[in-house]
């Protein structure tokens, strides 16, 4: 395929202004490559000259001999000092930003350039493989967005180490939480033929720096638990090898109860020797076949999945059998945290999901193995347009720990809407945890750097398919992008990311770039006024999550209630009257939590009940705060398929009908939105709006 929705933000479009054309020919022109490259590093130069190709329409003529002439040299330095490299100047200042030592981050690298005519040079130097790759992406962005490369001096590396992709794909071609088709690796039981496809994912998520992979649901359903077999591992092996290529290590999500059901042994208990034996013995296989392989991500005594509470075990015993079987080999247990209660009765108001992850895992902090990591979700609840940070962030100082985000839209509009969610995450990277004092903000945990981690990153499940343009709706490849670029550099700017992935993929006309970044930044707020208030979460249809349904949650078994009666509504999760969930936090987030007065407005119903009419910072009651947010989401989501379509003509006609097609379905939802919440709460309070708009 090679449609501009299929590009997303690979496009590589011509570059039309002829002097920069030109300049970039010849600094482009000849690619010296040092002879012992490695594969990822050629990956590299195929990309680069392709874009050339694409962008400037020149074939770059690749050599391995010094030149005296303008060229770009491309070049790994391992190990020793690259200061020695004639980067040194960059090297300082990746230093300052705290991260660099004198030598360069395997992942790292330097893009150097340097005298004039004939002897011009642009060094781009890596610390493996995988920096000349990250180092290439970084010049093609500079490209596609039309910057010079005269004078420039970049010296770059990731701050988080492990920064990975959660594919929730079925063998039978479905993606659980999917809304972009089907799954691009499996169809009809198992693996796809053509891994064309699978090849050009692995440069998407190159182009933004991610380095880890697992390509099966976290839901490991009956063949999917034989992938670790050699069954299906030559397979496995193939679609590893084209990740390698990219600088992307492969994990599967395991089934705890593999050695019960696949294995032959009449239990799964951690600590039975045939079990541990069982999963050496499959560590052992899966290591024949790749010998990179990353892991396993495991979801386990969750959601009715197997796990060591059926033996009366706990989750380190289970994670640390896992983690013994790969440790020979270098591998890692992902291991997940969201672990709760779903059989829940809504009438026993002592129990609160919130708290059910730290409640489970604190206590086991310091008890898991070095490879293991817990992966834990960036809320308690899953995934709602708004929660709070979760309290897990800091409370294990022991312990390994990655962080889960969704770059799937479940809960926020399903890919109909859009949602651009890199503000979301970036509030909860800088959240202060208060774990050792001010400045434990969450990103501090995520690098490793704040209780000296073994391992530690970000991970997200992902948000693509087989649909033409990848994730359903065009505007949400920028979550994908976002989610990359943000976790390369947690300092990166919402709006910055927003502009680059505009410039990459709509070109760089003001106009574009300026109305698309807006309505990015406008997204997650609106799509939040029309569905969500104060922080309350889950009104939403069960199951599919899609579309308005207020009491769909509020008496079954999932511990997610709003508590909405004819007086007030919320969840009181105080100390003193509520679930003390709380207590979980550090102070001076506590208190902050824990107090009616000092609560922020905007997680005001996720900490406290209170009656509507509650006067909230901004001066209204809460059901005020309810219509207004609601009349004016419903009005802005209208805005967005009018800026939108002030943009006619200056898209392709392609991608401009497809967005505009979304935006309108979104508009008209959000007036379903806004009619479902404000009649259903005018019913329950009967408080009329102030401004006498209809209510239903
Ligand atoms: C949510 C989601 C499920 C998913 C689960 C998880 O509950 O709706 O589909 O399996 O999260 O993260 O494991």
């Amino acid at each position: 395929m090679n449609s501009t929705l299929y590009k997303a933000w690979l496009q590589y479009a011509p570059i039309e202004d002829r002097e920069l054309a030109a300049a970039y020919s010849r600094q482009l022109g000849t690619i010296v490559v040092d002879q012992q490259q490695s594969r990822v590093a050629n990956a590299a130069v195929q990309e680069l000259k392709h874009a050339c190709q694409s962008m400037l329409g020149i074939v770059p003529n690749i050599t391995s001999e010094a030149l005296n002439s303008s060229h770009l040299e491309v070049r790994i330095h391992v190990g020793a000092a690259a200061a020695a490299e004639g980067a040194a100047e960059g090297i300082t200042e990746a230093m300052d930003r705290g991260r660099a030592d004198t030598q360069l981050d395997p992942e790292g690298f330097t893009l150097v350039h340097s005298g004039q005519g004939q002897q011009e040079k642009l060094v781009l130097i890596g610390g493996s493989g995988k920096g000349i790759l990250y180092g290439v992406f970084h010049l093609l962005r500079l490209l596609a967005s039309h910057q010079p490369l005269t004078g420039l001096k970049v010296a770059d590396q990731p701050v988080n180490r492990l920064r990975m992709i959660n594919q929730w794909d079925n063998v039978d071609g479905t993606v659980e939480r999917g809304y972009s088709g089907q799954s691009i690796f499996y169809e009809n039981g198992r693996f796809t033929d053509n891994l064309e496809r699978v090849r050009d994912y692995a440069r998407l998520l190159a182009s933004v720096g991610m380095n880890a992979i697992s390509i099966n649901n976290v839901n490991v359903h009956e063949i999917e638990t034989r992938f670790i077999t050699a069954e299906y591992l030559p397979t496995v092996a193939k679609v590893a090898d084209i990740f390698r290529e990219y600088g992307i290590t492969l994990y599967l999500s395991i089934n705890f109860a593999a050695p019960l059901h696949i294995g032959g042994v009449s239990t799964s208990d951690p600590l039975n020797e045939e079990v541990r034996q069982w999963w050496k013995d499959a560590a052992d296989e899966i290591y024949d076949h790749i010998p990179d392989f990353g892991g396993f991500l495991v979801k386990a005594d969750s959601e009715h999945r197997p796990g060591p509470f059926a033996y009366g075990r706990d989750h380190a015993d289970g994670a640390n059998m896992l983690a013994e079987a790969l440790e020979p080999h270098g591998g890692l247990v992902i291991w997940r945290c969201f672990v709760y209660n779903c059989m829940q009765d809504w009438r026993d108001r002592s129990t609160d999901r919130a708290r059910a992850a730290y409640d489970h895992f604190t206590p086991l902090d310091g008890r898991f193995k070095d490879n293991v990591l817990l992966q834990i979700k960036n809320g308690p609840m899953d995934f709602q347009v708004r929660e709070p940070v979760s309290p897990l962030f800091g409370s294990m100082k022991e312990t390994n720990q990655v962080l889960e985000f969704q770059v799937a839209q479940e809960y926020t509009g399903q890919q109909r809407h859009v949602c651009y969610l890199v503000p979301q995450w970036k509030e909860v990277l800088d959240f202060d945890t208060y774990a050792d004092g001010a400045g434990s903000e969450v990103k501090k945990i995520t690098n490793g750097s704040l209780h000296g981690m073994k391992y530690s990153g970000i991970a997200a499940v992902s948000n693509i398919g087989n649909d033409e343009n990848w994730t359903g709706h065009t505007l949400a490849q920028a979550n994908l992008y976002g989610f990359g670029r943000l976790i390369w550099n947690p300092e990166l700017s919402s709006e910055g990311i927003a502009e680059e992935w505009t410039r990459l993929t709509f070109g760089n006309d003001e106009s574009v770039v300026k109305t698309v970044c807006r309505m990015l930044m406008q997204s997650w707020p609106i799509y939040e006024s029309y569905t969500s208030p104060l922080g309350v979460g889950w009104m939403i249809t069960p199951h599919t999550h899609y579309g308005p349904d207020v009491d769909g949650y509020e008496y079954s078994r999932w511990g997610t209630y709003h508590f909405a009666d004819r007086d007030g509504m919320g969840v009181d999760r105080t100390m003193a009257t509520g679930t003390g969930y709380t207590a979980q936090y550090f102070e001076p987030n506590a208190a902050l939590y824990d107090s009616l007065e000092d609560c922020p407005d905007e997680l005001l119903l996720f900490f406290h009940h209170v009656p509507y009419s509650h006067m909230l910072k901004s001066g209204k009651t809460v059901i005020q705060h309810i219509y207004d947010t609601h009349f004016e989401g419903a009005e802005a989501a209208a805005g967005l398929l009018d800026a939108w379509t002030s943009l006619e003509g200056k898209v392709d006609p392609e991608r401009f009908a497809q967005v505009a097609q979304r935006l309108a379905d979104q508009a008209e939802h959000a007036k379903h939105w806004r009619d479902v919440i404000n009649t259903y709460f005018y019913r329950k309070s009967g408080v009329p709006d102030d401004s006498g708009r209809i209510i239903y």
